[in-house]
């Protein structure tokens, strides 16, 4: 019997610059699991459209994404690293997808309701955007996509798309699972310990961006909202959020254990507390931004290693739409 490695594939919109949920919630996590898992991480610009864009910062932003996952720990020797719309049978598998799927499904999706609402004029794509998900994840045969909270419904529905292609049309898809870690899944805000930190806030001490420099950084935590106490404990108390998301950065940056963080700050007050979850993010994200600054000068080499990813993210979905359409009754082009 021959074992096939563990399939990981997950996505990320080129929309904006990446803040520390981003790379907590996600980006450390695929990081992690490079080399014992086949993984496949995608620069979803065809998502990003989904909401009006500024066609020259897309440009400017997806290279910049390119360069930020390289940079934050993503080897494109042992990761398929590519852009979405350079591998044509993502929008083709969407709208084969598009016709399995029922319309109440997608009007019932959260995070569609909550995006509309602050559009003025909804686009169709925007609808669509989770079935777009779907066709990226069902290409390449995907075990576990690993992504923050805020995406399970939508792995979800993954996961009802291919079974009842599979159901009309029989065994086509693998079933994927998501993979939220526990800590990092639901990073906050730093001014609003209630909301989620988010690439669209642009609220200053809202959000730490990746490439921020080490006084805003400081700036940033200084000003965070703690908590009516005085505690410094982990804490599933929607109270002691503001607490609680400043030691689960603290943890994911230094590796540190729940016990040790909680010994370490015994006695000592919030400001104490902030000068070291500073220190300690600025540290983390030093290596990161030096790696960023040196590879951003360089959009050729960017645009070659994205051309290898797309040639070897080919080789798994052209096959698979073929299949897809062959399945579906379409004559195969000879
Ligand atoms: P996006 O910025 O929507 O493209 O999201 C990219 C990845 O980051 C997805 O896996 C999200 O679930 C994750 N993510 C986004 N915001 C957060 C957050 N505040 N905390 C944890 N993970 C997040
Ligand atoms: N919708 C995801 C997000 O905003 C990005 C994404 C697109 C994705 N395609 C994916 C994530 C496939 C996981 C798997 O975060």
């Amino acid at each position: 019997m021959t074992t096939r490695k563990t399939r990981v594939f997950s996505g990320i919109q080129p929309s904006g610059m990446l803040h520390i949920g981003n790379y907590l919630g996600a980006i450390q996590q695929w990081v992690a699991g490079q080399g014992q898992k086949t993984n496949f991480i995608c620069i979803v610009d065809l998502h990003a459209i989904t909401v009006p864009q500024d066609p020259e910062a897309l440009r400017r932003q997806t290279r910049e994404l390119a360069a930020l996952l390289i940079a934050s720990g993503i080897d494109p020797q042992q990761t398929t690293l590519f852009v979405q719309s350079h591998v044509r049978a993502h929008a083709e598998g969407c709208w084969v997808l598009n016709c399995v799927t029922p319309l109440g499904w997608l009007e019932r999706m959260t995070q569609y309701k909550t995006k509309a609402q602050k559009q003025e004029s909804v686009l169709t794509g925007l609808l669509d955007y989770p079935v777009l998900q779907a066709a990226d994840i069902l290409l390449y045969d995907t075990d576990e996509v690993p992504v923050g909270d805020d995406q399970k419904q939508h792995i979800e529905l993954a996961r009802d798309i291919a079974g009842r292609f599979n159901h009309l049309f029989g065994e086509t898809f693998v079933v994927p699972k998501p993979v939220i870690r526990e800590s990092g899944a639901r990073i906050m805000a730093l001014n609003d310990p209630s909301a989620k930190m988010s690439k669209s806030d642009f609220t200053r001490g809202h959000a730490i961006r990746i490439t921020d420099t080490p006084d805003e950084i400081r700036w940033v935590v200084k000003r965070a909202v703690t908590d009516p106490g005085r505690d410094i404990s982990f804490s599933a108390d929607p109270d002691r959020a503001g607490v609680n998301n400043l030691l689960q950065i603290y943890e994911l940056f230094t590796g540190q254990s729940r016990a040790a963080i909680e010994a370490h700050f015994a006695g000592k007050g919030y400001g104490a507390l902030k000068t070291d979850v500073a220190e300690a993010v600025i540290e983390g994200l030093r290596p990161i931004r030096e790696r960023f600054d040196q590879l951003i000068t360089d959009p050729a080499e960017l645009d070659r290693l994205l051309a290898i990813g797309a040639e070897h993210a080919r080789a798994v979905a052209d096959p698979k739409i073929r299949l897809m359409m062959e399945r579906v009754g379409f004559v195969l082009p000879a």
